[in-house]
């Protein structure tokens, strides 16, 4: 294994990414950090390559001018563009999967597809490209149902719906154009119960090779109240999954990823899937193609192992288990919002208190929507601000400490949920 030192560019802005370069930078081999386009926590480790992520050509001619070893794309729609087709033509290393096979994300229909012929037990489903038979359907079958636009939507194209109208009302707002053209497909879903638990897992397109399970907290309020939103907090790891449960959700990863080989398409990249632990096993909601926010943010800080060297390695086909181990500790991630998210917010305000924050043991605030001001000072630019994230050696301190964090941190309009885990310590019998 050579030990020259590789230049990373990293493709985000979000706790996600933060976290992701906080990992990148530990490995010994990590030479010069860029970030397009980072924010106001990344910009003190990497410097900012001032181009458009989405863009192929200019992502790949940054890497090639710029002699970078490896390009990490964290959310979807760069994947979606596919900007790692173009990075890999241009002979650059590249952490995410090509556009073919980032269409596990990119069109419900296309996964649901895949996990067909896979034989993935997932919700069963229908889909349609017109508003009247679409309707039709959802009236044949009555609420509950879950409708879902087919492409990207920012994580808003997903409505669970508990009557028939609700689902009618769904099906009109993804075909009124809501959603732009990833509503112009609907798909119709079965309404499935039970916890919910996210696996993400390494993969260079035959070795799959999962990280620690996750549970993120969706709703905005304390209790599961509220609209959903990116994540408000997350714990890791899920102590309700079982062992059995745990083997089945691996083994419908790796099928996943068999299958998509057997059809020609290498999926190389962090394969997130999204389950519901049903009476009948686990079952996919969906699957993501790119690292979970906020997930990544428990998961990465609990990982052991050179996080540059598993990438390149999904991306070079050499992926092997033991690259990556864990210690028998938890995490606990509380996001801290702007008020009003995910409804209207306001940003500029002046954040204050996370140099303290992060002296308290085992504390990390990973940077989501915050900017630099003009005089330097750290200010709020989005709706997600921070993820305060605390790894401990028992479930309770990390809880406690992360809420610790959480009050030594202040801006104006300084929101969060209370009840960050509450559901590994209450169990399965509450959910
Ligand atoms: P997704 O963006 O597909 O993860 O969906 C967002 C959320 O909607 C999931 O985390 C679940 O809480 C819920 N959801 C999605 N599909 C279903 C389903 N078939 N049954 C019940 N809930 C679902
Ligand atoms: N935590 C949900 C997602 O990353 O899509």
């Amino acid at each position: 294994m050579s030990d020259s030192k590789i230049d990373i560019l990293l493709l985000g802005a979000g706790g996600r990414e933060h976290a992701l370069l906080t990992k990148l930078a530990e490995s010994p081999r990590a030479g010069k950090l860029w970030v397009a386009p980072g924010n106001g926590g990344m910009y003190a480790i990497a410097e900012r390559a001032g181009i458009n992520q989405n863009s192929p050509v200019e992502v790949a001619d940054f890497a090639r001018k710029q002699g970078i070893g490896l390009v990490v794309i964290g959310p979807e729609a760069p994947l979606v563009e596919g900007v790692a087709d173009a990075v890999r033509s241009a002979g650059v290393a590249c952490f995410g999967p090509n556009a073919s096979a980032a269409r596990m994300e990119g069109s419900k229909k296309f996964a649901k597809q895949v996990m067909a012929r896979a034989g993935v037990p997932t919700a069963a489903w229908r889909s349609f490209t017109d508003e009247q038979s679409c309707a039709d359907y959802v009236k044949r079958i009555g609420g509950p149902c879950v409708v879902k636009a087919d492409g990207l939507a920012a994580g808003k194209g997903v409505i669970v719906a508990s009557t028939t109208d609700e689902a009618l009302d769904g099906v009109h707002e993804c075909f009124s154009g809501h959603f732009g053209e990833a509503g112009s497909t609907v798909v119709i879903e079965e309404t499935l119960e039970g916890p919910e638990c996210s696996l993400l897992a390494l993969t260079d397109g035959h070795t799959l090779v999962p990280l620690a399970t996750s549970q993120d907290h969706k709703r905005a309020l304390d209790g599961d109240k509220g609209p959903n939103t990116g994540g408000m907090g997350v714990y890791s790891p899920v102590p309700l999954v079982t062992d059995e449960e745990l083997s089945a959700m691996i083994a419908i990863e790796q099928r996943v990823v068999d299958e998509l080989n057997s059809e020609g398409i290498t999926y190389s990249g962090c394969l997130y899937g999204g389950f519901m632990l049903t009476k009948d096993g686990p079952k996919v909601l969906e699957f993501n193609a790119r690292f979970g926010d906020p997930e990544t943010q428990v998961v990465l800080p609990r990982m052991r192992g050179d996080l540059l060297e598993a990438f390149l390695a999904c991306d070079n086909g050499t992926l092997s288990p033991d690259m990556v181990s864990w210690d028998d500790d938890w995490a606990v991630s509380v996001v801290l919002t702007s008020a009003g998210y995910p409804g209207k917010y306001e940003t500029g305000k002046p954040i204050t208190g996370i140099e303290n924050a992060e002296k308290l043991e085992g504390v990390t605030v990973y940077h989501a929507g915050t900017a630099l001001s003009d005089d330097g000072q750290l200010v709020t630019a989005g709706g997600r601000v921070l993820d305060v994230t605390a790894v401990a050696d028992t479930f309770d301190d990390a809880r406690k400490q992360a809420y610790a964090a959480c009050d030594l941190i202040n801006f104006e309009g300084k929101t969060f949920r209370h009840d960050i885990g509450m559901k590994a310590i209450l169990g399965r019998q509450n959910l």
